[in-house]
């Protein structure tokens, strides 16, 4: 099957070329996806038949505040996906997009399926689900999959965050941190890349029905709880303190309970399993 990777070189873009491994897989030096027109020459030239966009605006507090940010953040998570699947739907492709348990509000204590309202508390929030409802708005054969906490191998891309995992253990084993707060009144579903790549390869090749899905490993988890499997996991020794989010104000508000429940799939293995894969 003819495929494309957009966002090559991002975390999840990394994981989904070990998994396709035949995929044209781009990057924005190869192919800056604000030009519409150089996105619509590719398509007509490759005739693909399946497009995965990993590409996104993640400076979740950056766009809170700053206009020109926020324009970029809409541009990048809801105008361009709206071409690709437009294109894709032209040319009878697959389209696959992700999206993020941010576009939930998060004020609840039960655990989000895919049809579960949606309400985002910012602006990052607001531009995922923009980009959501754009996808859906034009239908064709796509997966929108929504993940959250994403964790693996480090991304290429100077935009691609170090991981909340990959930090704790920086702090750790390099900063020589003994003794860590971390936020425990925040909790949400960690997903492992290369679990969520295999997830979208599923999807594709049982031909799943279009819509939403939840990519997330099973399970939940505050951030505490989520550094402290991580510190188990590599025998480091660290004190840790359950704090609230007020420790660490940020721009941009975060929702407190975003877990993402799987209905539609067969659960993914645990995050503690994962996790223990990548440490270990
Ligand atoms: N990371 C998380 O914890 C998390 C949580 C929830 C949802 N998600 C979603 O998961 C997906 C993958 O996220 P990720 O963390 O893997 O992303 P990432 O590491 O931040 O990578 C983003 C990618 O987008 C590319 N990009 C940015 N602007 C571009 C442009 N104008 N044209 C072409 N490419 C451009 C970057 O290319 P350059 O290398 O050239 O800059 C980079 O490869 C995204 O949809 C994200 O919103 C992530």
């Amino acid at each position: 099957m003819k495929t494309i990777i957009l966002g090559a070189k991002g975390m999840l873009g990394g994981a989904l070329q070990e998994v396709f491994p035949n995929a044209l897989a781009l990057d924005r030096a190869e192919l800056d996806l604000f030009d519409t027109g150089a996105v619509e020459a590719l398509f007509e030239k490759e005739q693909p038949e399946l497009v995965i966009n990993a590409a996104a605006y993640n400076a979740v507090d950056q766009c809170e505040e700053d206009a020109a940010q926020k324009e970029i953040a809409f541009r990048l998570n809801s105008e361009v996906p709206k071409q690709l699947a437009t294109l894709c739907k032209s040319m009878g492709a697959t389209f696959v997009h992700y999206s993020s348990d941010y576009v939930f509000a998060g004020d609840g204590s039960q655990p989000h399926a895919e049809a579960s309202k949606t309400g985002p508390v910012n602006v990052y929030g607001e531009s995922k689900l923009a980009g959501e409802q754009a996808v859906q708005e034009v239908g064709g054969q796509y997966y929108i999959i929504r993940l959250s906490r994403l964790f693996g191998k480090e991304g290429q891309s100077e935009v691609s965050k170090r991981s909340f995992i990959d930090t704790m253990l920086y702090l750790v084993k390099e900063v020589g941190k003994t003794e860590l707060s971390i936020v425990d009144d925040e909790v949400g579903s960690p997903t492992y890349a290369p679990d969520l790549a295999a997830f979208t390869k599923s999807l594709i090749e049982e031909k799943a029905e279009s819509g939403i899905y939840h990519g997330a490993n099973s399970g939940e988890c505050s951030w505490f709880a989520f550094a402290n499997e991580a510190f188990a996991l590599a025998s480091l020794d660290v004190k840790t303190t359950p704090c609230g989010s007020d420790a660490y104000p940020r721009a941009a508000k975060r929702p407190a309970y975003t877990t993402l429940n799987n209905s539609k799939r067969l659960p993914m293995r645990s995050w503690q399993d994962a996790l223990a894969d990548y440490i270990t």
